[in-house]
């Protein structure tokens, strides 16, 4: 048996190719499919009612089985697994983390045992050198890793009262913790990055890790852990590769496709389901009414909303939605009627999300090793894996580069 370990290269290769033939897959905006875009799915597709497609895409593996009966190509792509990384020793609550939820907690504290496990591992010491947290929110990491030793951290974070009530608690606790209240995309956040440094980022949002990994590579930033999220919220249309195998291979993906590894839910129970299916029914039969009030048969995407609003009535959402939408609603709301014809075009949605979702692991995990081969071509080791249990977040990825 061969001993060969892919490197990241040769799993982007094996990737990049793999998501580039299924993009027919993936790439569609099922809010605006008329019918199923894959005539030889159909049949096995409708075979299974709602119930079923609900219950299969909730369980990843079987629905990954389900999809390569289809799709063989796909089952090559099993093994494109990633390392579990260091986990903390337990997840015990000291009095001044109240106020940090548990799944919070945890996420700081497993991203926190990894940050030491590499220094050990590196020098034998652990957190010998100034800490950068970036986009900090209230500065939990930074101020766990001051408790833990750290001489000093600077956590940068826009929102003032986030810093004042960061700043606070670091005080209370008489910490070597300051924060920078300032725009992550500004020239002042820029030149916090330094040499001699661990720079982390918990849950940075696209631009915001994009311009962490850019900094930190052009200051030369000795070490750096990052765990994305967000990938869409970008200021491009598309995803700009950062390396040059990514500018080689790229997908060219769009804000909707950097959308879907987000579609990873932790299940949330049955009240968050029940919401969730009422949403998409709501979304589905404004959709239909407004097709018919502006007979224009195009999709019209309506923004997010506070949940809230899924407990009143159809009418008053409607009523919500031609406001954010500048259409003048109908006198009387036949709410029955767009409920039902909602209903078909959903087991429709649903149909095409099942397949897409299938994709979602995979353009997450392209979107990661292009940020491992970035850091690789600016001479970093780099480290990829999962640093919490899927339990505390669906955003478990961590990106752990060292200058050697
Ligand atoms: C998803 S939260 C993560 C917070 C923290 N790292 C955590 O995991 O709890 C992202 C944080 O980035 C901050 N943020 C967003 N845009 C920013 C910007 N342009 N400059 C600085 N901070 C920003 C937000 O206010 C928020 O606190």
């Amino acid at each position: 048996m061969s001993n060969y370990t892919p490197t990241h290269a040769d799993t982007f290769l094996q990737l990049s190719l793999l998501l580039q033939h299924a993009r027919h897959d993936w790439q569609h905006t099922p809010f605006s499919c008329t019918q199923l875009p894959w005539p030889e799915l159909a049949k096995p597709l409708q075979a299974l009612d709602e119930d079923e497609l609900d219950t299969l895409d909730a369980d990843d593996d079987a629905a990954f089985a389900w999809l390569s009966q289809y799709r063989p190509e796909l089952l090559s792509s099993q093994q494109l697994t990633l390392p579990e990384l260091a986990r903390a020793p337990n997840y015990a609550t000291p009095r001044w983390s109240s106020g940090i939820g548990g799944r919070k907690w945890a996420q700081i504290k497993d991203f926190a045992a990894n940050i030491h496990a590499i220094n050990h591992k590196f020098e034998g010491v652990t957190l010998t050198q100034p800490i950068l947290e970036w986009c900090a929110g209230k500065g939990h990491l930074g101020r766990l890793l001051a408790q833990q030793g750290a001489p000093k951290v600077t956590s940068l974070e826009w929102a003032p009262d986030l810093c004042t009530q960061g700043e606070a608690l670091a005080n209370q606790l008489q910490l070597p913790h300051e924060f920078v209240c300032a725009n992550a995309l500004s020239p002042q956040a820029a030149a916090l990055f330094k040499p001699q440094q661990i720079a982390v980022a918990l849950h940075a949002c696209g631009e915001l890790h994009l311009r962490f990994l850019e900094h930190a590579a052009a200051a030369g930033t000795q070490q750096l852990a990052v765990s994305p999220c967000c990938y869409h919220l970008i200021a491009d249309e598309h995803y700009q590769p950062l390396s040059q195998a990514g500018q080689q291979h790229d997908l060219q993906l769009d804000r909707h496709s950097l959308r879907l590894p987000l579609q990873q839910q932790i299940t949330g129970g049955e009240r968050v389901r029940r919401l969730r299916h009422i949403e998409l029914t709501w979304r589905l039969a404004f959709d239909e009414l407004q097709q018919t009030l502006t007979a224009d048969s195009s999709y019209l995407p309506l923004p997010s909303f506070p949940k809230r609003l899924l407990s009143g009535d159809f009418s008053d959402f409607v009523l919500w939605a031609c406001e954010k939408k500048s259409l003048t609603p109908p006198h009387i709301i036949d709410s029955e009627h767009w409920l039902a014809l909602a209903a078909s075009r959903r087991l429709l949605v649903k149909r095409i999300e099942f397949v897409r979702h299938r994709y979602r692991y995979l353009l997450e995990l392209w979107l990661l090793l292009d940020k491992a081969l970035f850091l690789e071509e600016q001479g970093y080791q780099v480290q990829l894996g999962l640093f919490t249990d899927l339990q505390h977040t669906p955003r478990r990825y961590l990106l752990q580069a060292t200058l050697p």
